[in-house]
């Protein structure tokens, strides 16, 4: 692993239910250091957000959890590390698909589309103790080789895009890489240059789509976040809307 600290300790679990929920449970007990991963080759119960399932086939997907000790960092900034961890998947997906031509992006907050379709999602688990993030789990899964989805979620994968069968450990190490790099703009608070990037990939930015919003379907121009990380969208009366996840559905 070409890294200082991200992926330098690795826990390999051949099946685990889940690896965020091994990780949160591993640092009640144990003193973990910062960038241990958890990785699995069968999750068999993977949390999604908000309370979903994450399916992924065995051997064929990238299901892994990064510890971060973000001490550092206060808690109204917390959506940075969502903003970093988009950003590491990003690139980890740009690099390994080697194409320009691709249409990647990061759907708010973070979820990873490959032309309109899910290739990655994202699950961060915090614990936090007077007023500090002591822990963060970050549970990234990426769909590699797998080709069959359920047909009620919109997804693609690596091998979908591209046709090639791809490493799970080079995905890893990718992923790795990538998510050192955004780590350590983070510590070194480089903020405005994390959000600048992430607007830069956001999907539907200065585009009106179609949302639900408050028991509403409208079209509602994507203005940009918050200072906190809140959605912004802007109706046709020019009144902005500060938007929270729950609060947003998505026709994409
Ligand atoms: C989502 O988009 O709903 C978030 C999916 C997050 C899935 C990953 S896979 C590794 C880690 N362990 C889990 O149980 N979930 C996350």
């Amino acid at each position: 692993m070409e890294t200082l600290f991200i992926g330098k300790n690795i826990i390999f679990l051949p099946e685990i239910h889940s690896t965020n929920s091994y990780a949160i449970d591993l640092l009640k007990n144990v003193n973990l250091s910062e960038g241990t991963v958890v990785h699995t080759a069968n999750q068999t119960h993977g949390k999604g957000q908000r309370g979903s399932v994450w399916n992924a086939q065995a051997k064929r997907n990238l299901t892994a959890s990064i510890i971060l000790k973000p001490t550092f960092l206060s808690i109204k900034n917390q959506f940075f590390l969502y903003q970093i961890v988009a950003l590491a998947c990003y690139d980890s997906v740009a690099e390994i698909m080697k194409s320009s031509q691709i249409d990647i992006k990061i759907k708010w907050p973070n979820d990873i589309l490959v032309n309109k379709k899910k290739i990655a999602g994202i699950l961060i688990e915090n614990n936090i103790q007077n007023n500090q993030i002591n822990w963060c789990v970050t549970g990234i899964g990426i769909n590699v080789n797998q080709v069959e989805f359920d047909p009620t979620i919109t997804a693609t994968s690596l091998k979908l895009i591209t046709g090639s069968d791809y490493s799970i450990t080079l995905v890893l190490e990718t992923l790795c890489k990538h998510f050192e790099k955004h780590y350590l703009v983070l510590r070194n608070s480089k903020l405005s240059s994390i959000s600048e990037a992430y607007l830069k990939h956001l999907y539907g930015l200065n585009q009106f789509l179609e949302f639900e919003i408050h028991g509403e379907r409208k079209k509602l121009l994507v203005k940009g976040l918050s200072e906190s990380g809140l959605l912004l969208l802007e109706d046709s009366s020019g009144k902005i809307n500060e938007l929270d996840v729950k609060e947003v559905k998505w026709f994409l």
